[in-house]
This record gives C-alpha cells, structure tokens and sequence, in this order.
C-alpha cells in the first residue's frame, strides 16, 4: 500500500493505465461526482472501459443491501479479479467501496480517493472496511489495504464547514493520542480560514501515526486501540441516532465521545481538568449537540455493550493519562459511564 501526495492527476493516469485492460470501477459519491467530474473525472472518463456507480453518501448507503448491488453491478459489467475498483468521496464510500472490492472474487484491487478530510486522516488509511448491519455501526467488514491511496487537499475546497469541523475531530484525537506538541497545533488550526500549508502538514502527520500504528496492530488487539479514543462512546451515540432516525455524523459523535472519555480519564488516571474543560468548551462551540437525556443512558449503555473491542463483557475504553500517554483496553463502571455521559447532556 502506497500513499501518494502529490502529482495528483498523473499518478492517477499512470495507475488507470496499468489496469485499463480489465477494466476501470469508479464507486463514486454522487455528490462528489456532480462537483468534480471536470476537475479529477476527465482523467477517468478519457478511458474506454471505464464503468461509474453513484451512490449517495448517507450511512443507509453503507448497508449489505448496497454491497450486494455493487456485487452485482460489477458481474453485470464483466469486472474480473484483475480489474481495478476506484473509490473516490468520504468514509462512506472508502469503507463501503473497499469491503466490495475486499470481498468480489476473493479480492480485487482497489485505491482511495478521498474527499473529506475524515477520509483523508482516517476512513481511507488503515485498511478498515465494512458496512453496518442490524443497526450496529461497522458490523461486518474486512481488514483489507487498498493498493495506493491518493491524497489531493484541494478536493476539500468544495466541502462544508460542518465536514471539515468531523474530519477535524479526528484530527484532535491524534493530537490527544500522540502528544501536546501536536494537540496544540490541531487546535490552532482556524476551520474559518484554513491555512492550508498548516493542514497539509497536520494531515501527513495524523496518517502517519495512524499509519505507524495499523502496522504493528493491524488487527486493533493492542496498540492500534489508541485511534479508538472517543470511539466506543461515539459508536453508542451512532447506533442510538440511528435508532430514533437522528441524524448524526460520525466526526460529531466522535467529538462528544472524546469528551466523555477524557472524563473518564480524570477519574481513573488524574488526567488534566483544563485539557478536559478545553475540549469540552471546544466541542459545545463548533459541534452540534446530541439530542439525549438521562432517560437514554440505559439504551447508549446497551449499545455500548455490543462494541466490538469488548471481551469478557466488559466495555473497552482508551483513555489517557495526558496527551501522548494513552491506556488501551481499560474498564469503567457503569456509574462512572453514566457521569460521562452527564456532560453531553449539559
Ligand atoms: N474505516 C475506518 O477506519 C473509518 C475511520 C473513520 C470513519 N469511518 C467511517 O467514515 C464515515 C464518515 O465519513 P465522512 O465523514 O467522510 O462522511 P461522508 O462520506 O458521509 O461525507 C460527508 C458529506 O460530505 C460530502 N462530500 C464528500 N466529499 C465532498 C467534497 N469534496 N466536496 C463537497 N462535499 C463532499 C458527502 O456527499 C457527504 O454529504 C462513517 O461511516 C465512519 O464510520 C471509517
């Protein structure tokens, strides 16, 4: 697996190029392609066996039901196991995209374009697919590499301040997880007006940790669990919304879950109440709340059950005992989840 930052348009050509003979399988995010399709699709397009499937980018999209169509739409069209599936937009289209292409014929190869920065610092890298399934986030899916991942930052120009503001709170997990250094420059970065050297930087940097870390612990047993700061409530507060038929991005989740567990991390390891106090009045600025009450926590801890990192029943969290110094597959009482979940609330 390769990634590639620059010289967008002609790594592109040269990757079609090597594959064009079996065929070319664009799984596009329909609202991407309506904005881009002169800007990066005129390279795709000039190609004769070139095939595009649009898909709106909603997590219904992300559903066994689509797999099945795309299974479908690529016998239809002849695609063979040397042929090559193009994913281009967000985390829905990455991971959906990529568990087609993992699973069509025992695995086909496949490369990410991403056009959100969540995909750019996180869905895209890592080789995490899947789709969700009974209501459950990510449920089944593969740990699969696609082959090259092509990071482009002017794709983003297009996106909305509320994408951005979800791929920033990746963004600030990796500062949490990695070190003060990094965390404070996160925070200095003004999604208002983008300094776009500052985010290209933090961008290479938040893949190469994640990168660093998908390398030692591809199966997210250990280390790896660190990108999982925030998530295990965050992947709750999913399955909840989706539930009551609530919309809620993934990057808004991840924010309030961040805030959540850094509480927790007061509690079992001393971490700082002013880092906490600074996430927490970051997060009640730029992100939109969750609508839930005390009445809920009972149906946010039962979904919390289900997380795929539990084992021997017991909900797994990373928390920290300051930026940099990250505990995985650690415990907490269901009173103390229930405190956490207290400031989403406020
Ligand atoms: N596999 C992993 O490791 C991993 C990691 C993090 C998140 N995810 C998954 O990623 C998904 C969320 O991804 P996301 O936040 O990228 O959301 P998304 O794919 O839903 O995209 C967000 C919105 O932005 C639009 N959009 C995309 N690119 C655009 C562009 N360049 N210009 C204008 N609009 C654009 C989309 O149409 C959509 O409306 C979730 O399902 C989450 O579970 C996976």
């Amino acid at each position: 697996m390769k990634i590639l930052y620059s010289n967008f348009k002609r790594n592109l050509q040269n990757i079609i190029d090597r594959y064009s003979d079996n065929g070319i399988f664009v799984i596009i995010d329909q609202q991407v392609h309506q904005i881009l399709v002169d800007n990066i699709l005129d390279t795709l397009l000039h190609n004769g066996d070139t095939h595009i499937y649009k898909i709106e980018a909603t997590e219904k999209s992300k559903s066994i039901e689509k797999a099945i169509g795309l299974w479908q739409w690529l016998v239809e069209r002849g695609a063979n196991r040397k042929s090559l599936i193009i994913n281009i937009g967000g985390g829905i289209i990455t991971d959906l995209g990529g568990f087609v292409a993992a699973t069509f014929k025992r695995g086909c190869s496949f490369i990410n374009i991403p056009t959100t920065l969540m995909a750019m610092v996180d869905a895209s890298i890592g080789g995490k697919t899947g789709v969700n399934f009974l209501g459950l986030k990510n449920e089944i899916g593969t740990f699969t590499d696609p082959k090259w991942i092509l990071i482009n930052i002017d794709l983003l120009d297009t996106l909305s301040y509320e994408a951005m503001a979800d791929g920033y709170a990746e963004m600030l997990k990796y500062g949490f997880i990695a070190d003060e250094h990094l965390l404070n420059l996160t925070y200095s970065l003004d999604l208002q007006a983008i300094d776009k050297s500052l985010l290209r930087s933090l961008i290479i940097k938040d893949i190469q940790i994640k990168q660093h870390l998908a390398r030692i612990d591809k199966y997210d047993q250990n280390e790896r669990r660190a990108l999982n700061f925030g998530h295990t409530f965050a992947h709750a507060f999913e399955a909840f919304a989706t539930g009551k038929n609530m919309a809620l991005t993934h990057g808004t989740a991840v924010a309030w879950g961040m805030v959540c567990e850094l509480y927790l991390s007061i509690i079992h390891y001393g971490f700082s109440r002013d880092e906490f106090h600074r996430l927490h009045h970051f997060v009640k600025e730029h992100y939109k709340t969750i609508s839930i009450n005390c009445k809920d926590f009972d149906d946010i801890y039962r979904f919390m059950l289900h997380d795929k990192k539990n084992a021997d029943h017991n909900i797994n969290f990373t928390l920290l005992e300051r930026a940099g110094k990250f505990r995985c597959n650690q415990k907490a009482s269901q009173t103390e989840i229930y405190e956490a979940l207290e400031y989403v609330c406020l």
